[in-house]
């Protein structure tokens, strides 16, 4: 394991490097990965650097690269996002970049991995996303984790040729079950 930060079950966060850049930017590149993410631009290495850098240096995000614990390979990253330290909340984002490894639980386990280090180490109340209703195993794996529907926002985004909804959901730390030790 290469500086692992978090250990889960089957996988193991640690910090993404500018290295990691042209690795992203296969991932968000990739027509099935970017149709979830808005992602309607191409997107080269050096912006994934810029990216890399500005979430670094900022102290309302994290970001973990998500790697298998099996062969020590990347396969994508998640983090916490606009973190707001007086109302203790922020909101929770991932991607698993490869789309041959979907399906695995990967999706589930790295949304318990975050929520452990959400509530656990950061001290949240609340952590909060926003899905497109046809991301299906998006919404899946918040929903087994403890996510909560929250509200619909209709007709909120433009993707492959029609107008599709986001789907807010949070989880409170009460509602927060963490991954056995
Ligand atoms: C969303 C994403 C992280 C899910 O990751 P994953 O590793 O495939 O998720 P899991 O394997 O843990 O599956 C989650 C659940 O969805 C279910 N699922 C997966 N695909 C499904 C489908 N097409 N229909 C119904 N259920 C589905 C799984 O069966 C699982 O539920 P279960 O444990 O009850 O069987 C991954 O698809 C991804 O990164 N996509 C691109 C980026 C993205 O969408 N990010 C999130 C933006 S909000």
């Amino acid at each position: 394991m290469q500086t692992p930060f978090l250990l889960g079950p089957r996988l193991y966060f640690r910090p993404v490097e500018r290295d990691d850049a042209p690795r992203l930017a296969a991932f968000v590149n990739h027509p099935d990965v970017r149709r979830n993410l808005l992602v309607h631009r191409p997107m080269n290495t050096a912006q994934e650097v810029s990216f890399v850098d500005a979430l670094t240096a900022s102290q309302r995000d994290v970001l973990f690269a998500i790697v298998l614990r099996d062969g020590d390979r990347m396969i994508g990253t998640c983090g916490l996002h606009d973190m707001d330290f007086r109302s203790r909340r922020a909101t929770f984002g991932m991607l698993i970049g490869e789309p041959s490894e979907w399906h695995k639980g990967y999706g589930s386990e790295t949304t318990r991995m975050v929520l452990d280090y959400g509530f656990g180490t950061l001290n949240l109340n609340r952590i909060d996303l926003q899905v497109l209703e046809h991301n299906v195993a998006g919404i899946r794996a918040y929903e087994k984790a403890g996510f909560r529907h929250e509200g619909v926002l209709r007709q909120h985004h433009y993707v492959d040729g029609a107008y599709v909804d986001t789907l807010m959901m949070g989880i409170l730390r009460s509602e927060w079950k963490p991954l056995p030790a």
